[in-house]
């Protein structure tokens, strides 16, 4: 390869590796490539969640030993056990009865179906109940995902209303 031909090389080298970078930064929006993409770059503030979507709150990491002594942060009216009884009868009647009887419409399916207005669970703590509702347990389904933070702690107020329908 004679000095001259070496020279034309590297130059045609220069040039591609230039324009590749410009084209990097330079490109027109229907190119997409891993810089110019959607994605969360390094050193960037993450993306603000969609609107009205629920979040993960912080609580996620807690076990119930954790969250029994968390306060109820929502206060306890007419209208937030009004709030929670709404959330009651959407995501639990179906098994803990209308009436927390532990005799939803599914509850024969279940070795145990917990009567909520038993006395062992009305002496539960208010954030026992609370990680109760957000993980769930061996049978029943975590409701992290269906409820935000206030909607969960408004049930618990609700539950904390249910009393034995008799006593046989
Ligand atoms: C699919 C049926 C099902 C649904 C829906 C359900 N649970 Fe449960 N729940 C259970 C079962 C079964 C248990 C017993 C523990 C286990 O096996 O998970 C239980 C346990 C509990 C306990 C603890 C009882 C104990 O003995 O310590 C509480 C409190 C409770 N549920 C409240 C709720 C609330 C509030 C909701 C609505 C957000 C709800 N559950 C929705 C099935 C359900």
């Amino acid at each position: 390869m004679t000095t001259q031909t070496y020279r034309v090389r590297m130059g045609v080298v220069a040039l591609l590796a230039t324009m590749g970078s410009t084209v990097a930064l330079a490109q027109p929006p229907f190119m997409r490539n891993m810089y110019t993409g959607p994605v969360v770059l390094p050193q960037v503030d993450p993306r603000a969640p969609v609107e009205d979507t629920i979040g993960l709150d912080d609580d996620w990491q807690r076990d119930r030993i954790e969250s029994q002594n968390l306060p109820n942060p929502v206060p306890n009216t007419p209208e937030t056990r009004a709030q929670g009884e709404q959330m009651y009868d959407v995501y639990c009647a179906v098994c803990h009865g209308a009436t927390g009887q532990g005799d939803g419409r599914i509850a024969e399916h279940f070795t145990r179906m917990p009567n909520l207005a038993l006395p062992y669970i009305q002496d539960y703590t208010d954030g026992w109940i609370y990680a109760i509702i957000r993980e769930g347990g061996r049978s029943m389904p975590p409701f992290a995902h269906s409820m935000n933070v206030p909607e969960r702690w408004a049930l618990v107020h609700y539950v904390k209303t249910f009393e034995v329908a008799s006593i046989q």
